[in-house]
Formats: C-alpha cells, structure tokens, sequence
C-alpha cells in the first residue's frame, strides 16, 4: 500500500515494513494478533490490514514498556515505536513478509482494551469451523480475519478490472432507484409500506428484483451505454449461491444485437479472471444451446469439465416388458441414463443416490453394474430379470458401457429426468473428485426457450423475463405474426456459465410495443393490466425505442468462484445468513406501534 501519511499512531504499514529500514526508527499501529513469553522476552504479533510484524519487548532495555506488555492481551489495540531488527539468520520466518525483521519496542500505547474474542481471529483458515451464525453475529470480528480480508480486497480487484473495460468503452455508470414498483424477475418482492397517500396506508413500494426497467429507460433516453454495480432485492430463500440480497454489474446498450453483448462481457470477464489470475481459455468462448446442454448433461448451467453424460435409451428399450420403463415411454416420458465409469458403490450408497434424485422428482433410479458386454451382456441390478439380453446389450452400447462401469438409469417426463440425473453427475463429481484440478471452462448458453409452462399455475411463463424479444424455433428474431405458439418459441437470451454456475445472464429486449404486448398476452398479462404495472414502460415504447440488449452478472457468484469460496456469504462484508436474517444488527426487527400508526398498518 502507498506509504501512510505519519501521524501518532503510525509512520508505516506494519506488514510492509522491511530489512530496508533496518536500523530506522518505525512506528506503527494494529491489534494484538498473537503473544509469546520466552523467559524474558516477550513477542506479541502485530496485525493491520497489511499483514503481520514481530514486536519483541525486552526487559533489560525497557523494562517499562516490557511490564506494559505483560497486560497486553489478543485483538488489544496498540501502537509501538521501536527500532527495526534484522532477525538473525536461524530466526527468520520464511512464511511472513515481515519475517527477515522485527521491532525491538521503545514505546507502547494501548489505544483499546479487547475482551477476550468469542472466537480466533488468528487462524488463517475460511473459518468453517466457527459457527457460522457466530461469525455473522460479530462480523466486525471476523473481518479481521486474512481469510476475509483477502475475499474482500479479491472483490475490489474485481470492481476494479470491470469498471476499467467499460470506463475503456465509455459506459456511464448511473444510479437508478431502491424504492420502487415491483419489477418481475420471478421471485417474491420486499415491500416497503409508503407513508405518503394520506395516511391511509395501503401503498407500498417493492425494492428491485434488479434495475431491469430503469435501465431500459436509460436506453430509451439515449444514453446508449449503461452499467450499474447494483444491489438487487428478491425475497427467496438463501443458498450457497442465492441471497435475498445480492450485487449484479448491469449492464444495458442501445443499438446492440446478441453478439455485441456477448462480445462486451467477454472483455470484461477476461480482464476480471487475468487480474486474479484464474486460468480460463481465452475468448471467445463456447456457445451451446440450452436443448443441448439439457439432452447431454440435464442442466442449463452445465458443468462440462468431466464426462458422466445423459444418454437418452429410448431407442433401446422401446420395446420392453419392465413396466416402469414401459409405462413412462407410454405416456410421453424418457428413460435416460448416464455410464458413472468403474467404481465401487455398496448397497447403502446406491440407496442414498436414490434418495437424493428423488429430491429432483424422480420416482426412482435403476442402476446396474456391468457384468458382461458385447455379445455376452448381462448386469448385477435389481431390473437385470425385467429386461431382455438385447435390451441390456442395446442399453450397454447407448452408454459405451465396459465390464465394472455403474450404470444410472431414471424414467419419467424430459425435465424430471434431466434434472434428476443432471444433479446426480454433479454429486457423483464430488464424491469421485472427477474435476480435473485446476481446470475451468466457461461458455454461454444460448437459444433458450422463450417460456416455460407452469402446471402449478397453468400457464406460460417467461423462462428470462418478459421484456426478452422472442425468436422463432431457428433463432431468428420473432415479429409479431410469430408469436402464437408459446411452446416452440426461443428467446433472444444468453447466459454466461462458469464451472457450472449461471454467473451472468442477460438478453435483447422487446423494443417494438407490439412484441411486447403480445408477449405479455402469451403469459396471461391483459392489456389492462400491462398497463396498470407497466404503463411506463408500454409509454416509453411508444416514443421511439431503440433496439437494445443487456445483461447482468452475478458479482457475489464470481467473486466466490475465483477466490475458491463455496459460499457467496465469504465474500460479502455484511450478507444475511441463511435465515435470511441479519445476526449482527437483528433485522428484520419490530418497530414500535407509532411507526405502524403512521403507517397504517394493523398487525393480524
Ligand atoms: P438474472 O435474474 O438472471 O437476470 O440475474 C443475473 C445474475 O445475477 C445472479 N443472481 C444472484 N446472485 C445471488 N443471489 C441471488 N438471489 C441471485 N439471483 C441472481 C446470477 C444471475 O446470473 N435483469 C436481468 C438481467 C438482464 O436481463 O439484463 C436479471 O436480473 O449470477
Ligand atoms: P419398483 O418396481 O418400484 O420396485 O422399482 C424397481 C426399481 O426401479 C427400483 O430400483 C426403483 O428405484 C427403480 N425405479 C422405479 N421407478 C423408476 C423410475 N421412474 N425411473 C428409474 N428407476 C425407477
């Protein structure tokens, strides 16, 4: 770090102090990191945001300041001047910056007595092994902690590399509003009950899903070139990769069609993975379609770095007598499988992969292990006796299966399947460590479907969201004559996927209100209605709207995947815990009954 500026408390940086000022006065400011007593001398660590340095008391030279010392205890607050040591030789901590070096103390200020911490802050690790809720509760603790100070700057390096690509491109960085109308990315709005209207209560505003409209509105007031770090706000329940609040870099351009999007975020990315060094291809970088990534690896974020791929057996036992097989093709379903290789399992791990693709849905799993092959093909499986010899052989040749290799087998409707057997790769990656070390790959998905149907709700949703323009089943961009079969039609969207996680998304919007309308019919959206939680934006259109397209990227997801977290929350200063709450300040809390008067609002 640039030198500080000296003042009383410090004239260097205790962790980039080094053999140059060997013999020089130094003066500098931290807390207590750790503390050794060797006879006579005493050593307590000092610690800034810089790192570590070795202070050493000694009680012949100053045996005041030594006695001072002895009350000094972890996470006190201290500043020291002394002079700066070389070590000797045999003393010299290769593990440190500072380790050539020490202080030999001549003053001590004890700025800030410490309790004793509900946790150590010395240990280097991610810091699993506290508790979480611990962690969070005391999260100015734990911030003090390497692990989390290097997550935090990794995540400044990264702000950093993306704004100096788009500052490069001439994007403007404009804010856009918290309080707000709901904004539909699909999940449930935070509301915030609005004082205004009288007194009446009964308004409220949604905090953003994500600035998806605003900036939108940007493009259509001829700003042409938008991006935002923004805070977005959906309330869903968290996960590793998911919390209800979370930072996207936004971006949005007039003027643009797919690739110009696409061409945009891989300078940005390619400047983020080489400023940390993450080892990726260089771009461009692979585009498959979302029906391939689901027939080959049941997923739309597709981790491709190991085999393990679903093979679709139809073909292969379209004939057969197994009932459940039979049953599921009847009615429309698949049989699909995948070849997980040779390996061990015992009994009790194969009923615990069924139970875990049967939280995907799936009714069961088949699986076999290869017996025999070729013209002798038989399993050891609990379906062995249901099938034919050439059903097993045809099953055997679909899956390139060997003698020892573990067949997986799942029969239900296409989504169901792929999902069930998508996850099971990824589980079998974990428990086989079957991910190269050091290998990432990164690719766009493309051409998804314009919607999906929702039995729940008996209705066609929007697979993106529905400002997305539509395409035709070839891709090409749809006009309004083309949108009448919700079913077949793709969207003009794209995600960027990394390792398997979705890190961005993003597509080209409806900029034509015709298109737009008629995509909101297709969804169950009237006009009336449109007009009601849209009407701005159906305004907006109707003034002369250039084309435009965006995307957003997940910054929590990206920070955690190239600082090797495997959970977006090591990477955020304050997130909410997986309750969804805040342990540190207790939110979200009561208010007192004054504040609901105000507002309006009973509580039931
Ligand atoms: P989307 O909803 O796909 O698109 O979000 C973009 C990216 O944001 C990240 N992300 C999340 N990260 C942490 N916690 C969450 N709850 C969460 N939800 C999403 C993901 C995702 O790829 N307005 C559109 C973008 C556009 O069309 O331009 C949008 O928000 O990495
Ligand atoms: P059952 O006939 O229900 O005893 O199932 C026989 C075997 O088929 C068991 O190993 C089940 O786990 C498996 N199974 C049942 N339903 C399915 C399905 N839809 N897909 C794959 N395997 C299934």
């Amino acid at each position: 770090m640039r030198a500080p500026r000296p003042n009383r408390y410090r004239d260097a940086w205790a962790g980039e102090l080094d053999a140059d000022r060997a013999g020089q006065e130094a003066r500098v400011s931290g807390w207590v990191h750790r503390r050794r007593d060797h006879g006579g001398l005493i050593f307590i660590d000092v610690r800034d945001r810089t790192g570590i340095l070795q202070l050493v008391f000694h009680p012949e030279s100053a045996p005041e300041v030594h006695a001072e010392a002895h009350k000094l205890r972890s996470e006190d607050v201290i500043t020291v001047t002394g002079q700066v040591r070389r070590r000797a030789p045999e003393n010299v901590n290769p593990n440190l910056a500072t380790g050539e070096i020490e202080l030999g103390v001549a003053a001590l200020e004890i700025l800030a007595d410490a309790e004793t911490p509900p946790f150590q802050i010395d240990d280097d690790g991610a810091g699993g092994e506290v508790n979480e809720e611990l962690r969070l509760r005391h999260r100015p603790l734990d911030l003090r902690r390497a692990s989390m100070q290097e997550a935090l700057v990794l995540r400044h390096w990264i702000v950093r590399a993306m704004r100096g690509v788009l500052e490069d491109r001439n994007f403007l960085e404009v804010e856009t509003p918290y309080l707000t109308r709901s904004t539909p990315e699909g999940a449930r709005d935070f509301l915030v009950p609005a004082r205004t209207g009288g007194g009446r209560g009964g308004l409220f505003y949604a905090l953003p899903q994500s600035p998806q409209l605003f900036k939108q509105l940007l493009m259509i007031g001829g700003l042409e070139r938008y991006y935002q770090i923004a805070r977005c706000f959906r309330d869903e329940d968290s996960r590793a990769d998911r919390l209800p609040e979370f930072t996207q870099l936004d971006i949005e351009m007039g003027f643009v069609e797919e690739d110009d999007v696409i061409e945009l975020m891989e300078a940005v990315m390619t400047a983020v993975f080489a400023t940390v060094d993450f080892p990726v291809p260089p771009a461009p970088w692979p585009q498959m379609t979302h029906a391939e990534a689901m027939s080959r690896f049941g997923s739309d974020r597709p981790d491709t770095r190991f085999g393990l791929e679903l093979h679709d057996l139809g073909g292969a036992v379209a004939q057969t007598e197994f009932k459940v097989f039979a049953g599921t093709i009847a009615s429309g379903g698949v049989v699909r499988g995948i070849n997980a290789g040779a390996r061990e399992l015992p009994r009790s791990e194969l009923d615990a992969l069924t139970d875990y693709v049967k939280r995907y849905g799936a009714k069961g799993l088949v699986w076999a292990f290869v017996e025999g092959v070729g013209g002798d093909p038989s399993w050891r499986s609990p379906v062995a006796k249901f099938l034919s010899t050439a059903e097993i052989a045809a099953v055997n040749e679909r899956l390139g299966a060997s003698v020892g290799d573990v067949l997986f087998i799942v029969a239900d409707t296409a989504e169901v399947a792929a999902a069930s057997l998508g996850a099971l790769r990824l589980e079998l990656s974990r428990r086989f460590s079957l991910v190269p070390e050091g290998v990432h790959d990164v690719r766009w998905i493309v051409r998804f479907p314009m919607f999906h149907y929702s039995p729940d709700e008996d209705r066609w949703d929007a697979e993106h969201h529905p400002f997305t323009a539509p395409a035709t089943a070839s891709g090409e961009p749809a006009g309004v004559a083309d949108l009448d079969d919700a079913a077949t039609l793709l969207s003009r969207s794209y995600d960027l996927v990394l390792d398997g996680n979705e890190i961005g998304g993003g597509s080209i919007r409806n900029h034509r209100l015709d298109v737009q309308r008629r995509v909101f019919e297709l969804i169950g959206i009237s006009d009336d209605e449109a007009e009601a939680r849209f009407g701005f934006l159906l305004d907006a259109l109707r003034y002369g709207a250039p084309p435009h397209g965006g995307i957003a990227m997940g910054l929590d997801r990206i920070v955690a995947l190239l600082a090797d977290r495997d959970n977006i929350r090591e990477v955020i200063a304050f997130p909410k815990a997986t309750s969804g709450g805040d342990p540190l300040t207790g939110a979200p809390a009561p208010v007192d009954a004054g504040q609901l008067r105000e507002l309006g609002i009973k509580l039931a």
